[in-house]
């Protein structure tokens, strides 16, 4: 599948879940004077997130063109990129995390043909900001991911936001392809991340960080969810690096 196919099977997939699809916004923010460009495909969504009410309704999807230099030092191996398009459905107070994952996972397994044996998850630990986010893995559990694919683990990893210093944020859970399946059956993401490529993560926003690092409660709750157009089209092209698509190849 090539990328143009890929991102319009994903819109698709959503507008068939009720989403409106929404255009991309500029790399420059429009809503947001926290980053000094879009980095993810929250930012152009930041009043909604807050409450403002969305004019194309509760759920949404899109195709965001991001860049993100915080992983420049790590541009060079198979998987990162400076510049890359994230794939996203947004819920501004509708579903939550039962219907986000089970949507992610449906899309994963049955739209693309992942094989869920393939699949690894991980949720977020809890710490004093936030508890240990069980509810996801329980609903990871009952979709059929056996307990030794879900790993927990901290803020550092799994939560996403503020990219500034205040605004929407909350623990997510990320999901990764199995690139060895061969590989040792007790490696995971954390330990073996050349062979576990982060896909998605689903974002469970439900905090308004503050100037003084605390974590408000948001009035809403809003699903954020962010799936790599490169990375995905990569394993479903069988090549081990997004350098080895068609995006890349012509340069
Ligand atoms: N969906 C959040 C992000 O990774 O950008």
């Amino acid at each position: 599948m090539d990328a143009k196919t890929f991102r319009q099977t994903y819109l698709d997939f959503f507008k068939s879940k009720g989403h409106a699809i929404i255009g991309g916004a500029s790399l420059i923010p429009e809503h947001d004077a926290s980053v000094l460009f879009t980095t993810a495909g929250m930012h152009p969504l930041v009043p909604f997130l807050l409450g403002e009410p969305h004019p194309a309704g509760k759920r949404l999807a899109n195709c965001q063109k991001c860049v993100r230099t915080d992983d420049i030092t790590e541009v060079g191996d198979d998987v990162h990129l400076t510049f890359f398009e994230m794939l996203g459905n947004w819920s501004l107070g509708d579903y939550w995390k039962a219907e986000a994952i089970q949507m992610s996972f449906e899309f994963l397994t049955e739209r693309l043909g992942f094989e869920p044996d393939r699949l690894r998850v991980t949720c977020f630990a809890g710490d004093a900001d936030a508890p240990r986010d069980t509810e996801a893995a329980d609903i990871w559990r009952s979709l059929g991911i056996p307990q030794s694919h879900i790993t927990f683990l901290p803020k550092a990893d799994n939560w996403w936001g503020p990219v500034g210093p205040v605004g929407p944020c909350g623990p997510d859970t990320e999901m990764f392809y199995d690139m060895d399946p061969s590989g040792p059956p007790d490696e995971t993401p954390e330990s073996n991340p050349g062979r576990f490529w982060e896909v998605w993560n689903d974002v469970f926003m439900q905090y308004d960080k503050q100037t003084d690092d605390t974590y408000a409660p948001l009035d809403v709750k809003n699903v954020d969810t962010g799936l790599g157009l490169e990375r995905t089209i990569a394993i479903l092209q069988g090549v081990s690096s997004l350098f080895e698509t068609e995006l890349f190849q012509p340069i």
